[in-house]
């Protein structure tokens, strides 16, 4: 805007002088294009900026009996940072010009008596540096707030992103499994031949055909569940009555089968062993995932410990599994439940705990986890019973 858009009450500025012949003058001079206040005393100024507050320009005379001009600049400088000051002054003499324009932010100084043409042109320029200022204080005010708005479009670019390609990675790994999983349970077949020997075999060797068996059926039930995660589908849930000790003895097993896993303490702690209804292989899924978790968690450490807890809360089975572990920094705490989020390297996928999701909310329950890092982890769920 050029200064003559600007209304005649935005062009405000206040006038002090001690001698009532000057601020006649200046009335005279200046009234038809500025909103004048003015006064003969500093002390009568501060109180017309306490009433009107900011003025656009100020105007004062530096000699004056009550206060000098440079002075009164000064002690109004904190709560007027933005008003341009101009000092009217008998005084040339560099030491006063140093400390009128660095202590008291002086933009011009008029010398003693003025005339209108000079003061005039200092009064125009003071209102445009104030104009000027203002606008572009505004404009970077309006630049700040769309800067925001810019980074929280591309913020919300990026998830949109992630998310397209966390759907992609979905399905290729669903078309990878549906292939796969074909191949896989048909490699898997020649395990059933081991029925023919099962009987002649000793009771050691019986249990270990038992367990080769237990791990074919999880390895089924990973890929269905892997397929299902894909499809986003919750199906195939077998619900049948099961009981938490035998289960979770059964998982424990099972789950030392991984090198990872194999040697690390485990103890069970049952506050709660009675009948559950489950989905048997899923829901030792989802147990094998946890203490994989945990023991991986725990890595070398030989003061690891894994602790399964089980308890009965409002006609729920709840079902801790606890580790002394590496634990989880505070904003991971979130990420670690999305597909393929993995801290592990080439050692995780990034998808056991999205199984274990999956599968607790085709049982109707919830998992939760409580972790800091370098204090464990406790990852609970809870099905109805
Ligand atoms: N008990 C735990 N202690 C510390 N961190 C854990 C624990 N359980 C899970 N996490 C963190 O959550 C991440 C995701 O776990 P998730 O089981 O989904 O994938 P993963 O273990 O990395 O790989 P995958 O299970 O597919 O082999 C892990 O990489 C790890 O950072
Ligand atoms: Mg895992």
């Amino acid at each position: 805007m050029t200064l003559e858009q600007y209304k005649k009450e935005d062009m405000k500025l206040l006038y002090i002088d001690d001698e009532p012949r000057n601020l006649e003058l200046f009335s005279i001079a200046f009234k038809r294009e500025y909103t004048i206040f003015s006064c003969p005393s500093a002390e009568e100024a501060f109180n017309i900026l306490k009433e009107q507050g900011e003025f656009p320009v100020i105007i004062t005379d530096q000699r004056m009996p009550d206060m000098q001009g440079i002075e009164f600049l000064k002690r109004i400088m904190l709560n007027h940072m933005d008003t341009i000051r101009i000092i009217l002054t008998c005084h040339t003499d560099v030491e006063f010009l140093i400390e009128a324009i660095n202590m008291a932010k002086v933009y011009r100084y008029v010398v003693k008596p003025w005339s209108k043409e000079e003061l005039s042109l200092a009064i125009k320029g003071a209102f445009s540096r104030y104009f000027l200022a203002k606008e572009n204080k505004m404009l970077i005010d309006q630049l700040k707030i769309k800067n925001l708005k810019l980074t929280q479009t591309i913020d919300e670019l990026k998830h949109a992103q992630a998310q397209i390609v966390r759907q992609e990675q979905k399905a290729v790994v669903g078309t990878l499994a549906r292939g796969f999983s074909h191949k896989i349970n048909s490699l898997l077949n020649p395990i059933a031949l081991l029925e023919n020997i099962k009987d002649e075999a000793s009771e050691k060797d019986q249990k270990n055909i038992q367990l080769i068996y237990d791990g074919r059926d999880q390895i089924a039930a990973l890929i269905g569940e892997i397929n299902a995660i894909a499809n986003n589908e919750l199906v195939n849930f077998l619900i049948d009555e099961h009981n938490l000790k035998e289960l979770v003895d059964y998982a424990i097993n099972l789950a030392k089968l991984d090198l990872d896993v194999k040697y690390k303490k485990i103890v069970t702690e049952h506050g709660y062993e009675g009948r559950i209804m489950a989905d048997k292989r899923k829901l030792t899924l989802v147990l094998i995932n946890l203490i994989r978790n945990a023991a991986q968690a725990i890595g070398n450490s030989n003061k690891g410990k894994i602790l399964i807890k089980s308890e009965k809360q409002n006609g729920h089975a709840r079902i801790s599994v606890i580790d002394n572990g590496c634990g989880i920094e505070k904003d991971k705490i979130d990420k670690i439940w999305e597909l393929f989020y993995s801290s592990k390297g080439e050692k995780g996928g990034g998808i056991g705990l999205d199984i274990c999701k999956h599968i607790i909310k085709g049982h109707n329950g919830e998992i939760t986890c409580d972790s800091e890092r370098n204090r464990g982890a406790i990852f609970t769920f809870s099905i109805p019973l």
